[in-house]
Parts: structure tokens; C-alpha cells; sequence
């Protein structure tokens, strides 16, 4: 195993290492954490205290009487405390039946593990073969408190990647309030970083947005409840040279789908202070005496290799140690859902219409979205009552399963299990069961309400309605939707004090269902959903595999989302459909060549009517149907680069490409926005190929060290007069195209 985590009793030194990093930290002569450095391996068995700088500066505060040096405002730390000496933002913040929130943790104890420990009640990373990792644990104590921190340090074996979290032990004898624990926090020594974030709204989630870190906070964060459309769980700090393909940076996420805050803040002595964890907005966690709390795990990427292989590295780590292990490496179905088909307006006979058409495509799977179930006609009724909706499905769900599966294809529903609406049994019964504040009224989002699945009898409800409709199905795949974010967060149940934990309690029943229903139906794909990508994190990719990207379908939009998204999620993640054209989002007209173009590079389907689709396009379906099939296990499980991006340079193409990881086959997307004429040539240095073989594509063939050096030529008739009779193929806006580049078998 490369992973050493290693104590120095002598200088008090923790060195974690594995092949590509180290992480060095130290304990100061009071038993605090000191970070010595975190970033390219360096040699162990040093020492690296001479990192440890104190300057007597003025207007600063100290720890020890008659002592002008040791002060935590100069010193860089791994778990900071706010108040007795340091004046940035804490890691911890614990309020006391004094009232007072100083603590003082020190250094109790330590243990190296092998492998690496489960998060009880929360998804996390986690390893099959405990040799594939190593594990620090490590106790800091307040003594006065009887309140320990169990801090957890993971290295894996194979990738850049430490991840973290903090569990709270209460072993005094008092309540404790915890209103604040990080997950991450470490101190890096300078602020020349650009932060970068992905941000964006409903229909426009995961852009690429840039700025220079500067003293002061830079942060992002949910209140919703949910990670959100607005900010994505995830930054990365990279150095003003780094780009796509060289250079330094430190990329972050949080196995966490409610509240968070991701924050750096930077020093009046430029040391920058990186932090993830739950948002301390809107939370505080009463810790009972023998009760823990734990925090989300929080993930670490290191690259000196620019982003492509930072957003390698969580590929991997996601496919390999996030998913569950019976989704990695298998083929996903090729899906069609008739949301944008039919959206509420179907009976039995349409969707065996199309569903008919499906199968003479190609397609696996057919999902019927919103709108089976109670008295769900329109969106303002139905929600919570998970049983056939009897007027559009006289015969029930199972028939229509049983009449889908009878034609070779797997079926799925959609559930928004989270959700009811006024009008609903569930409501009528449970008028109780959602968030509400006594006395107030509650706020509606798309005429529904949000179920208290802090409340276990809810969530224990919904999951035997839905394991019921699982078993009367036999259902191959559940889209788990969830369209609105939370108000009126209060928990009737729970005492004034604790009205605090209400949106982490409903975290954790978000994840108990999902727990129950995968455990319980481990043969059912998931794919979760909020309105397109709302809740996109790596907390629900632990539970369902894939997530609906976007609710913005059209190609040339989804060509900004997947790129974002593709920062640190798997391709086999990032659901993406070919749609009809006008585009319901847009209103724009694309090729269904550049659709599927697109969509490729995601977990594939189809989101139409195919019997609107004219002869000649049926055709191209079902070779795009194949093409995807033949490349899935490439695209899904090869290494993926960005090479143009669409943020950048002209900001009118896109190219990226996939590359198995035996490196014979590799396929490259090319996409422009709007034709023009007289343009540059265009070349695009391809990467990840092997230089010293031959590819061929179409009927030519080129050296890996051709593609890479000198590049790939992608002009097309823009860069000259486009009707210039030269025959050459015509071009259009939105047009793309895609290469196939096979290893050239020797003869
Ligand atoms: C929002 C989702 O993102 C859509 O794909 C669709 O499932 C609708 N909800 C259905 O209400």
C-alpha cells in the first residue's frame, strides 16, 4: 500500500502521504492542531516545524502570560476555535448553558486505521478492500466540557484525494448546543488562488464563474435546503497559470445535499482559511450528554496537473468509491421518459404508442414521469398518494408495466416522495405531516408542500407506498424528483430549542428512505432529480447513480451545463436526453445530429414523442442508439478531458474528448454555436491518447503524437465563403460533429 500516515513523537508531527501527496500537520506545546502544509508529496520522516512562523506583531492578542509570540491569529491550524486568540471564522462552535461559545480542544489521542469507517446515517465514500485505503483518527478534547471531536483523515490508495469530516461526542453532563462544525478546514499559506465556482439558476445550473481570492470572505452556500441550482457543493482554488491542462489546484465537495457553506477566508496576512461544511445559517444541533453528532464528509482533490485531472480524479473516485458497486462499470439502459412527450396529458394507449416505437428504436427502458399516481391530472393535486390514478390508468400502474415489459423493455416512474399537495389523501389524513410553523401560514412552491421527513413515521409512510408500487411494477428504475425548496422549516415535534436541526434532520430522512429503498430494491436504477439539477451532489450520487441534469434540454445550453457539471461528476452520472426541436426551453431549432452529439456525453436517452418524429429521423435514432451503445463502456468508464470550453476563447465551440483507458478507442465531440464566415481555422490538440500509436479515423490515419502536438483539424466551411461551390459540406449554426479514433490494428 503507498498510503503512510505516519506520527513523529518527537516533534509532534503528523505526516499523511501517499504516491502523489502529503498533508503535515503538528501539535502545538498546548495540544493544538497546527497545518504545516498540504499540497505535492514531500519526503517524510522530516521536519517540517520550521513552517511554523511567529513574529511578534502589535495589536495581536496571546496564549500564554508573559508570552509576545504564540498566538493563534498567526498561526495556520486544522480545527480552529474563535475567541482566544483567533479571530477568523471558526471550525467549531459550541454555545454552553453560560451562554458562552468558547471552547478550548486540545489534543487527546490518535489512531491509524486501515481502510476507512461508514458514516452512520449519511452517505460517504467508502472502500470494498481495506488495503485500498488508510484512516486518522484523531481526538481533540475540552476537557472543561467533557465534549470530544473525533477529527477522520482518509487517504486513498490510488488518487490525490484526502476526505474529512468531525464527529462531536457529548460525554459530559451537560446539553451542548453545536452551532457550527466544518467538516473541512485548513489553512493554506497564501492567497494567490483564483476561486472557482459553479453557479447558475434553474435551467442554467453548474456555470463556470471565476474571481481572484482577495482579503476578506469569499463564499457560497445554501439556505434551501437543498444543495441547490444557485451554487453547486463544490470550489476549487487554482493558481493564476492553471488551466485545463497544467498547473495547481485544490478542488473541494461535501457528501452533502441540504445546507452548506463552502468559504475562504483570506487574512490580513494573506493566509487563506478553506472551510466546507453544513451552513452554520439556520442551524444549531442540541447534543444531549452520551449523544455524537457527525458532520458530512467533506472530499479533497489535489491536482499539479491542471483541472482536467482534478476532475479525473473525482470521476474515478465517484465511480469507484462513491456509486454503489453494482452500478460501476454496468451499462446503464438508454431511457426514453415522456415527460416532454406528453407531460400530463396521456392515457394507456399513447404511452404504449410510444413506448412501441421505443423498442422498434433500440431504447431499453421507458419511464413515465409525473403524473400516474392519486389524483394527479395538473400539478396542483395527487402528490403523497403514491397508488394509480385510476381515471388516466383504468387497468393500474402494473398493467401498464406488465403491457411495457411484455414488449422487451424495462419500466420506471417517477416519485416526488418528498412532496404532497393540499389536494391528496396523504394530506387529508396528515394535514400534520409537512413543515409548518404553529399558527402561520405556510408557503406553497408549484401548489405543494413539503413532507416533515425529519419525522420518521413519514418517511417509514412513504416507503411502503413506494416499495408497494416497486413490487406491483416490478420496477427496473425510479426518477426521484423533488421541485421546491423549503419554508416554513419547523419541526412540530421537536422542543422550541431544537427548531435548529430541523433542515439536517430532513437531510437525514432524505437519505433514510433512499437507504431503505436501495437496500430493500438494490436491482432498481435511481436517478435522482429537483427540477432538473437542483440537488446534484455527491451525497445523492451515493443513492442513485445518475441525476437529471437540467431541465433545460436544448443542446447548445447543455453544452455550458455538462461542461460545468463535468468538473467533478461522471459522465455516467449526467443525465442528458435528445428533445424535441423547437426546444421547449428555447424555442430553438438544432440538428438532431447535434442533439444526440450532446447527449452522448451523459447517461443517454430520449425525452420525445418518437411517433412525431419523421422516417428519415427514426432512422437516425436508432444508429444514434447504437452508436451510443457501442461506446457506452468508453464514454462511461474511459478518462474524459475538456479541450475548448465554452466559457473561454471565442465562446462559439466546444470540443471534449473521451479516451478508453487502454487508450485504443477515443471519441471527440466538437459543437459551435452560431455559423459565421471567414473564421480561423480551427486545430485542437487532442490529449490522453497514446503517442506512440496509430489511430485511424474515418480513412486516415494519424500518430498519437500527431493529434496531440499538432492536433486535430476541425475547421469546417465557416472559415471560408460558405457557398464557395468547393463542394465542401455546407454548415449551419448549432452544427457538431464527433470522431471516432480506433488503435489501428497491426497486420
Ligand atoms: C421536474 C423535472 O425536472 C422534470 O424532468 C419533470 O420530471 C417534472 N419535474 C415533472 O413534474
Amino acid at each position: 500500500m503507498a498510503i503512510t500516515i505516519k506520527f513523529q513523537s518527537e516533534n509532534k508531527q503528523f505526516h499523511l502521504s501517499n504516491k502523489d501527496i502529503s498533508y503535515i500537520f503538528q501539535l502545538s506545546e498546548d495540544g493544538k492542531l497546527l497545518q504545516l502544509y498540504y499540497g505535492k508529496k514531500v519526503p517524510q520522516n522530516r521536519d517540517y516545524s520550521y513552517l511554523i512562523e511567529m513574529h511578534h506583531r502589535p495589536m495581536t492578542t496571546y496564549r500564554k502570560d508573559g508570552d509576545l509570540l504564540y498566538s493563534l491569529e498567526h498561526l495556520k491550524q486544522e480545527f480552529p476555535e474563535y475567541g482566544t486568540t483567533d479571530f477568523r471564522h471558526p471550525a467549531i462552535s459550541i454555545k454552553q448553558a453560560n451562554g458562552s461559545n468558547l471552547t478550548n480542544f486540545t489534543y487527546k489521542s490518535h489512531q491509524i486505521i486501515t481502510g476507512k469507517k461508514t458514516l452512520e446515517g449519511m452517505p460517504a465514500t467508502y472502500v470494498e478492500n481495506e488495503q485500498e485505503a488508510k484512516t486518522l483518527l484523531l481526538t481533540l478534547e475540552d476537557q472543561l466540557l467533557g465534549v470530544e471531536i473525533e477529527l477522520s483523515y482518509t487517504l486513498f490508495d490510488k488518487f490525490p484525494v484526502l476526505t474529512r469530516n468531525a464527529k462531536v461526542v457529548n460525554n459530559g453532563v451537560n446539553v451542548q448546543s453545536i452551532e457550527q462544525v466544518a467538516s473541512l478546514s485548513v489553512d493554506l499559506p497564501d492567497r494567490d488562488y483564483d476561486w472557482m465556482q459553479l453557479s447558475g439558476a434553474w435551467g442554467r445550473e453548474r456555470y463556470v464563474k471565476e474571481r481572484k481570492l482577495q482579503q476578506g470572505i469569499q463564499s457560497i452556500e445554501s439556505t434551501r435546503g437543498i444543495s441547490s441550482h444557485q451554487h453547486n457543493p463544490f470550489v476549487a482554488l487554482k493558481r493564476e497559470n492553471t488551466d485545463e491542462f497544467q498547473g495547481e489546484v485544490i478542488g473541494a465537495t461535501l457528501v452533502y445535499s441540504g445546507n452548506f457553506l463552502m468559504q475562504a477566508e483570506v487574512d490580513t496576512w494573506d493566509v487563506t482559511r478553506l472551510q466546507a461544511g453544513i451552513n452554520p445559517f439556520g442551524f444549531e444541533w442540541k447534543l444531549q450528554p452520551g449523544e455524537s453528532f457527525t458532520s458530512p464528509e467533506a472530499i479533497l482533490v489535489y491536482s499539479d496537473k491542471g483541472l482536467n485531472h482534478m476532475s479525473q480524479t473525482f470521476h474515478q473516485l465517484f465511480n469507484e468509491h462513491l456509486i454503489q458497486k453494482n452500478w460501476y462499470k454496468k451499462d446503464r439502459p438508454v431511457l426514453l421518459n415522456n415527460w416532454e412527450a406528453t407531460y400530463f396529458n396521456f392515457n394507456e394507449n399513447k404511452l404504449v404508442n410510444i413506448a412501441k416505437q421505443a423498442k422498434n428504436v433500440g431504447i431499453d427502458l421507458f419511464v413515465l414521469d409525473d403524473g400516474w399516481f392519486g389524483e394527479r391530472n395538473d400539478d396542483s393535486a395527487g402528490l403523497g398518494d403514491w397508488f394509480t390514478n385510476k381515471k388516466r390508468l383504468p387497468q393500474g400502474i402494473g398493467n401498464l408495466a406488465r403491457k411495457i415489459k411484455s414488449l422487451g423493455l424495462q419500466f420506471g416512474l417517477w416519485i416526488e416522495p418528498e412532496m404532497v399537495n393540499k389536494n391528496s389523501d396523504l394530506y387529508r389524513n396528515h394535514p400534520e405531516w409537512i413543515l409548518h410553523t404553529p399558527d402561520r401560514k405556510s408557503n406553497h412552491g408549484r401548489n405543494q408542500f413539503v413532507l416533515n421527513f425529519g419525522n420518521d413515521e413519514v418517511v417509514e409512510n412513504i416507503f411502503q407506498q413506494i416499495s408497494a408500487i416497486i413490487n406491483e411494477s416490478e420496477l427496473d428504475y425510479i426518477k426521484w424528483d423533488m421541485n421546491r425548496p423549503l419554508t416554513n422549516v419547523f419541526d412540530i415535534n421537536l422542543d422550541a430549542n431544537q427548531q435548529g436541526e430541523v433542515f439536517h434532520r430532513y437531510v437525514l430522512g432524505v437519505y433514510k428512505l433512499y437507504e431503505k429503498l436501495i437496500r430493500n430494491h438494490p436491482n432498481v436504477l435511481f436517478e435522482s432529480c429537483s427540477s432538473g439539477g437542483g440537488r446534484f451532489d455527491a451525497g445523492m450520487l451515493y443513492y442513485a447513480p445518475q441525476t437529471w441534469t437540467s431541465d433545460d434540454s436544448d443542446a447548445i445550453e447543455r453544452l455550458k451545463i455538462q461542461y460545468g457539471t463535468s468538473m467533478l461528476y461522471p459522465l455516467s452520472s449526467i443525465g442528458a436526453h435528445v428533445s424535441i426541436t423547437p426546444n421547449h426551453q428555447t424555442n430553438r431549432i438544432t440538428p438532431i445530429e447535434t442533439r444526440a452529439n450532446v447527449a452522448y456525453f451523459g447517461a443517454f436517452g430520449y425525452e420525445l414523442d418518437l411517433n412525431q418524429l419523421s422516417k428519415d429521423e427514426l432512422e437516425k435514432v436508432k444508429e444514434q442508439i447504437k452508436f451510443y451503445k457501442k461506446y457506452q463502456s468508453v464514454i462511461h468508464n474511459g478518462t474524459f478531458y475538456r479541450l475548448v470550453s465554452p466559457f473561454e476563447k471565442d465562446q462559439n465551440h466546444m470540443t471534449w474528448i473521451v479516451v478508453s483507458k487502454d487508450q485504443s478507442t477515443a471519441i471527440v465531440g466538437d459543437y459551435k454555436m452560431l455559423n459565421k464566415v471567414n473564421q480561423p481555422y480551427r486545430r485542437v490538440k487532442l490529449q490522453g491518447l497514446n503517442p506512440d500509436i496509430e489511430y485511424k479515423i474515418d480513412d486516415s490515419t494519424y500518430s498519437g503524437k500527431e493529434l496531440m502536438n499538432v492536433g486535430l483539424i476541425t475547421s469546417d466551411a465557416s472559415s471560408g465563403q460558405i457557398n464557395d461551390q468547393n463542394n465542401r459540406a455546407e454548415t449551419y449554426d448549432f452544427d457538431s460533429k464527433i470522431w471516432v479514433l480506433t488503435q489501428l490494428e497491426e497486420h
